[in-house]
């Protein structure tokens, strides 16, 4: 293989948060990392993902998990909405933001497109998490979890390549952008992932304590900001 091809790739795994690579897989590794030649090509797919993932092992979300939330949506939408990972309600069904944030996250979608005259329902975006396990106490996914899980998020998003990207919440931000900061400090301005315009927002979760009613208002505008830049 020549040393650009080589350094495509290894750029390429770099990109996924994967910093070390076995020169061949030990004999005894379940899991293989993606071919990067389907990958590159643009031959990946959502089901490829999903088949690579398999009844995951790799980090140590998998202990607690009943079922692997991988997303839910139209793959082809050209707006994907990152959240955390999945709380309780979604393990059990397997499916993105069911709970009460995701019922708020679709009031928020509907709602604000509604009043914007933008006509999107939740089933026509894509909805997916940073981490595709539920965290034990739905606490913060840690970084290694992170960087684990985070090259199946990457994979669909380039699978998709939206127009847009609307990460909800810090850990969203985190991955996407690889930033310390919080949604204060990051929302209200565009910033990028791979190209991909991205808008960081409130996460439902914080919406729904009394005592963060203001951010509420703020997340309006941010969702009022992607949807018509992804639409109009
Ligand atoms: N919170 C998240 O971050 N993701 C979900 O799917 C549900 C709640």
């Amino acid at each position: 293989m020549s040393n650009p091809a080589l350094r495509q790739i290894l750029a390429f795994y770099r990109d996924l948060g994967i910093t070390e690579l076995y020169l061949a897989p030990p004999p005894t590794m379940p899991e293989q990392l993606p071919n990067p030649l389907t990958v590159l090509s643009g031959d990946d797919t959502l089901d490829l993902i999903r088949q690579d993932m398999g009844e995951c092992t790799r980090c140590r979300l998998h202990a607690g998990r009943n079922k692997i939330v991988f997303g839910s949506g139209n793959p082809a939408s050209p707006l994907v909405f990152v959240g955390e990972g999945p709380g309780a309600d979604e393990d059990a069904q397997g499916l993105p933001f069911v709970g009460r944030a995701g019922q708020l996250l679709t009031q928020m979608i509907e709602g604000t497109a509604k009043k914007e005259g933008i006509p999107v329902v939740r089933d026509q975006v894509y909805i997916c998490n940073v981490v595709k396990c539920r965290p034990p106490e739905n606490r913060t996914p840690e970084p290694d979890e992170m960087q684990t899980c985070g090259q199946f998020l990457f994979r669909q998003l380039m699978v998709i390549r939206p127009k847009a990207i609307c990460a909800l919440g810090s850990t969203a931000a985190k991955a996407l952008l690889g930033t310390r900061d919080g949604v204060m400090k990051l929302r209200g301005s565009w910033h990028k992932w791979n190209d991909i315009p991205v808008i960081v927002t409130f996460h439902p979760s914080y919406l729904l304590r009394p005592y963060n009613q203001n951010a509420k208002r703020e997340a309006w505008e941010d969702l009022k900001k992607v949807l018509h830049y992804v639409y109009d």
